[in-house]
């Protein structure tokens, strides 16, 4: 079955707007990648700083290739440098929003729908 892989990005209330643009402004950049399933931006709503980024994948190889993919460099800092910055590239310009990352993974071994 699936797997999926939870970004959690800490972000300060101040930086939430800059981050949720970013994320607006690179809708539907994942959705051609083999294996790619869904994908859901989650912002806390009790006071914690934390954002989920939900991603689902067929195969952890689909996963893996994704982010080993020039896609996903340049779409995040710290990428290849090929046309970051102001240059109107995807990658987006000035520090990240998120002051830390982590990543969490799973495999569904249940599920249900209504
Ligand atoms: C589980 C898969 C993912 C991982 C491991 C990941 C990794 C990261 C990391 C480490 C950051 C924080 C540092 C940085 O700005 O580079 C980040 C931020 C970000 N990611 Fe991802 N990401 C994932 C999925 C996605 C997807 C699917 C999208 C868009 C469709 C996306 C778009 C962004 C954006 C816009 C930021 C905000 C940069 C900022 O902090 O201002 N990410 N991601």
């Amino acid at each position: 079955m699936s797997v999926v892989k939870i970004n959690v990005l800490q972000v300060p209330a101040e930086r939430r707007e800059v981050l949720e643009q970013r994320f607006a402004a690179r809708a539907g950049e994942v959705d051609q990648t083999p294996g790619f399933e869904s994908f859901e931006l989650l912002r806390p709503t009790d006071d914690s700083d934390r954002y989920f980024v939900v991603t689902r994948w067929e195969t952890e190889e689909a996963f893996t290739a994704w982010m080993e993919s020039r896609a996903f460099r340049q779409g995040h800092a710290g990428g290849d440098g090929e046309g970051g910055g102001d240059d109107g590239s995807s990658r987006p310009s000035g520090p990240p929003a998120a002051a830390q990352a982590e990543l969490l993974s799973f495999e569904i071994i249940e599920e249900s729908r209504p």
